[in-house]
């Protein structure tokens, strides 16, 4: 649990800081009457006597610190829920979070209430040294990040994203031939799709080889990015004057990586960049999201180039781990339910049968949809959401809730939610059906109202997703079967559903076979050479 343990962090940060850095008689004052007022802010009320939400009950001076869950956080948030309430308060070293565990109240508050709770917390040292400062992900809500945010919307959003499609049939059809001629490399070959088709929107880069270097340069990105808010991880998180060790002292390897990351970001963000740039004085450059802006700056437009670059970069950042999240739990799934395949295969069949599905299908093949929906429900691929920062004091339905707090939503448990989805337990996208099951139930709730977060902050790039994985499951379903992996008898092995923790949580290693469903289909494959 990523956010609040780096909520964690600083605040151990802080307090150890202080406690080390000023060993005067005054200061130690100043710790202790920093420890009394946070004592007073948890037990006590605001001035309009409204108590702070229930939570587990805090220690002395680490606050809940022991309470935070580092694996499968999403299991632990969700049974606060049920024992305390939709809203939980916790605090670590003084350091105040609000876990929101329903629908309703993350409507109320992040979506209705965006004005005061679009904010983030700040940004830990680790990430900070790893080059991570300036991705509009940690960015807090100030003018530059409005700025990011809004060229990114402009790019993605709802109303323009058909124009990516092009790039989407052919990178993803890419991926089908794939599929047929190396099938036990599906792992690797779904990842670099999705990064070139980002690659392409963003950067017009058109990925030819097999193992592409800018795919590579970006996943290291993404890993380094998971490792630098690692829970726990990084001494200097707690200590943060140990930033300025040097690098020739003993057991510095932290410190290694983290000018490693920084250098590697800066390829990523600033070459990139200038990629585009030389493409575009070259005349070779593809229509993409960098050169667009870059032709509005020569047309008279004055956006910064710091700002095209960062937002560029996030891109690839938050939009590649995440898609795969949902696309590698959709095989997943898929190798366990022979009968969903079966369902929805059917009304491929009915709705192109001597073809492979398009865009232009999506309204007639509800139960892809329901399918998608269904993926997303079951682990969302951001399960805590990335933590907003509430900027005022607020109160909701009698309890304080004070500036500066954290807030996560554990979207996991708000999917999971038994009043909204019956036996929320079990794999069902019949459950998004209508009826007649010709249609969605539009009084179902969907899930991707969670799954891609809310208010102002909620994912830039959810059109987009929503319409890659659409397209992604059609195709793969019309085409192929996906089963699970034999063991050494030749029977069927079920694999368990388990998944990694972190910001992004994706499956934990599993196998799959990837058998075309007929001769007929894969002709139909190979002729979208
Ligand atoms: C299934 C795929 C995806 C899921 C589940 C997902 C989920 C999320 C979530 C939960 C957030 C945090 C929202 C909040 O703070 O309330 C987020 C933010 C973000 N996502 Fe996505 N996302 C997905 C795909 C993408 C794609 C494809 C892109 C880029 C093309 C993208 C770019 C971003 C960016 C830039 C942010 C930060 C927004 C901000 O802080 O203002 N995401 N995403």
């Amino acid at each position: 649990m990523d956010n609040l343990t780096q909520t964690q962090t600083d605040s151990v940060a802080d307090s150890v800081q202080q406690l080390f850095s000023n060993r005067t008689y005054l200061d130690l004052l100043v710790v202790g009457a920093t420890i009394v007022i946070t004592a007073l802010i948890r037990y006590g009320s605001n001035s309009n006597n409204l108590k702070l939400p229930p939570g587990p009950t805090p220690a002395f001076i680490v606050g809940n610190m022991n309470d935070i869950p580092v694996y499968e956080e999403w299991h632990t948030l969700s049974q606060w829920a049920k024992r305390f309430g939709e809203i939980v308060y916790l605090h670590v070293f003084g350091t105040k979070m609000l876990v929101i565990g329903s629908y309703r109240v993350a409507n109320e508050l992040l979506d209705k209430r965006g004005a005061i709770y679009s904010d983030r917390p700040p940004t830990p040292p680790m990430m900070e040294m790893a080059g991570f400062a300036n991705s509009l992900t940690v960015m807090g809500n100030n003018p530059d990040y409005r700025l990011r945010r809004r060229l990114f919307e402009q790019h993605f959003r709802y109303s323009v994203i058909d124009r990516h499609q092009p790039t989407q049939i052919r990178e993803t059809h890419k991926l089908l031939r794939k599929y047929l001629e190396t099938p036990e490399s599906w792992l690797l070959d779904t990842k670099y799709t999705i990064g070139a088709i980002i690659l392409d929107l963003v950067y017009g880069y058109r990925v030819t080889s097999d193992r592409d270097e800018w795919v590579e340069i970006g996943e290291r990105a993404g890993t380094n990015f998971q490792r630098s808010v690692k829970p726990g991880a990084w001494a200097v998180d707690v200590l943060p004057i140990l930033r300025y060790v040097p690098t020739w002292f003993p057991f510095t390897d932290w410190k290694k990586f983290a000018l490693d990351s920084t250098e590697r970001r800066k390829i990523q963000v600033d070459g990139a960049f200038e990629m585009v740039k030389k493409a575009m004085k070259e005349g070779t450059a593809h229509p993409s999201m960098v050169a667009r802006y870059l032709e509005e700056n020569e047309n008279g437009a004055d956006i910064p180039e710091v700002a095209i670059m960062d937002m560029a970069s996030d891109a690839y950042g938050g939009g590649v781990e995440t898609t795969l999240s949902s696309i590698y739990g959709f095989l997943l799934q898929m190798t366990k339910h022979r009968d969903i395949q079966r369902k929805a295969q059917e009304e491929l069949d009915r709705v192109c049968p001597d073809r492979l599905p398009t865009f232009e299908d999506r309204k007639d093949l509800p139960y892809i949809e329901a399918i998608s929906m269904e993926v997303g429900r079951w682990h969302p691929g951001v399960p805590q959401g990335i933590a907003h920062r509430l900027e005022k004091d607020d109160n909701f339905e009698g309890q304080f809730l004070p500036k500066g707090s954290f807030v996560i939503p554990n979207i996991w448990g708000m999917c999971h939610d038994e009043d909204t989805y019956k036996d929320a337990n079990v794999f069902n996208p019949d459950r998004f059906m209508n009826a007649a099951g010709d249609g969605i139930d539009l009084s179902v709730h969907d899930p991707r109202q969670m799954v891609f977060g809310f208010g102002r902050r909620q994912c830039p790039g959810r059109a987009f997703a929503e319409s890659q994985l659409f397209f992604t499951m059609a195709l793969i379903l019309k085409a192929f079967y996906i089963l699970p992996p034999l063991d050494a008898q030749g029977r069927e092995i079920m694999q368990p559903d388990a998944y990694r923790s972190g910001i992004v949580s994706l499956p934990k290693p599993f196998s799959c076979r990837i058998v075309p469903r007929s001769r007929a289909m894969a002709e139909l494959v190979r002729q979208t050479e």
